[in-house]
């Protein structure tokens, strides 16, 4: 039976809003016979809402991808892949991988959502992508009712970006799972995050396992990024931007402290949390809304902010970087109505 119910649990901003109905997906099956049933209805696929803002109650259905299971589908000597259904919790992989010793997703501990989900940004955090361990992707194609197998390069992965991220492919498919690739000896990790360095060599651990490197990840995000347990948000509210060399020289010349990210020959990323910091909104509130004090790319919903107010913060930060940098944020979250 399907749940008329408050999304309020199911977006980590924790917005009041209200869906026509819930269902609850369990397998490619139920999937294909609500579609074949519902061929008209106006329908979004969520995984845990960690990186949505509902800016009014979803008049349609939301279909949560509750998909589970794992299994190693080839062993290739020190390689092996895994196929993961896309309803996993990503971060329980992550643990789950680390205690087996699999190398390769280590970095990416405590990032909220679903497995299935975990492409379509292209996840990313502490010098690793799941672009670099990704194989395969599985998906149901709502436009033809197919299911379709897209390879890493049909992904056309870029920094917080896919083809599942395009406008044409807006509510197209549904991910129903992805195929990773791990190492369960000579792992390859990566510890280019100077704070990841740092905590391991402060804790005395010179040659970490994969375990290691999560649990320090873990340490480091838990000092920066709220709990949307305790304080909703959906992690950071916008990408980067990647600006041009001469652009970022002539912010540097102003801001010689800036922190960057060289890109190419032409091109560097800025932290936009930076940017923020410095056009003065840390730690601000406005009305039931506010800007993280330990992170000024995380929005925040101080308790009853609706998903327009938050919006309307976003708008507000957004103008201010133009006027202050010339620099027009794009949001990472996805707007829903
Ligand atoms: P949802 O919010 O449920 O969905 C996101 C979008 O994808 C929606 O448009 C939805 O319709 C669509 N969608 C969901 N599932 C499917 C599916 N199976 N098929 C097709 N479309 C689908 N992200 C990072 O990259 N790096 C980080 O370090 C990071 N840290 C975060 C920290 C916090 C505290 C929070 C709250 C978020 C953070 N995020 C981070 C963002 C977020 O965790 C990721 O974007 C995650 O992949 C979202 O997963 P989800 O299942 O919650 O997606
Ligand atoms: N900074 C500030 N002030 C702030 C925030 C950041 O000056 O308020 C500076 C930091 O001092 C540092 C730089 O900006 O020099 C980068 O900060 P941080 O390492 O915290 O990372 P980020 O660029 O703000 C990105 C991702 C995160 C990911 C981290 C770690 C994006 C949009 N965000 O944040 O991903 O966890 O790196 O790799 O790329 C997410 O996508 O939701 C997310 C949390």
């Amino acid at each position: 039976m399907p749940e008329k119910a408050s999304l309020k649990k199911y977006n980590s901003f924790g917005i009041d809003v209200k869906a026509d109905e819930i269902i609850r997906i369990k397998d490619l099956n139920q999937l294909r016979n609500w579609h074949l049933k519902n061929r008209d209805k106006k329908f979004l696929v969520l995984g845990e809402g960690s990186n949505v803002l509902f800016l009014s109650d979803f008049k349609g259905t939301i279909l949560l991808n509750e998909i589970q299971g794992k299994e190693i589908i080839e062993e290739k000597g020190d390689r092996i892949v895994l196929h993961v259904k896309g309803g996993e919790k990503w971060h329980d992989l992550v643990m789950w991988a680390v205690e087996n010793n699999y190398g390769g997703i280590e970095n990416l501990a405590l990032i909220p959502g679903k497995t299935g989900t975990a492409p379509i940004q292209n996840i990313g955090a502490y010098g690793v992508e799941i672009k670099d361990v990704i194989n395969k992707v599985y998906a149901y194609d709502f436009k033809t009712g197919e299911e379709v197998v897209f390879s890493k390069d049909d992904c056309r992965f870029g920094y917080r970006d896919s083809i599942f991220k395009k406008p044409e492919n807006k509510n197209r498919y549904f991910i129903t799972g992805i195929d990773i690739e791990v190492s369960r000896a000579n792992h390859k990790l990566n510890t280019s995050y100077g704070a990841i360095t740092k905590l391991l060599n402060e804790k005395g651990i010179h040659t970490p396992k994969p375990k290691d490197i999560a649990e320090a990840v873990i340490e480091i995000r838990r000092t920066k990024l709220p709990d949307p347990q305790q304080i909703g948000n959906a992690g950071s509210f916008f990408k980067n931007p990647i600006v041009s060399k001469e652009k970022f020289e002539a912010i540097r010349k102003l801001y010689p402290d800036m922190p960057y990210y060289k890109i190419d020959a032409r091109h560097i990323k800025i932290p936009a949390g930076w940017l923020i910091e410095k056009a003065g909104f840390k730690g601000k509130r406005f009305g039931n809304t506010g800007v993280h004090d330990k992170q000024a790319l995380v929005l925040i919903n101080l308790g009853n902010a609706s998903g327009k107010e938050v919006k309307n913060l976003a708008e507000k930060i957004i103008a201010e970087i133009n006027k202050k940098f010339g620099i027009q944020l794009q949001p990472e979250v996805n707007f829903i109505e």
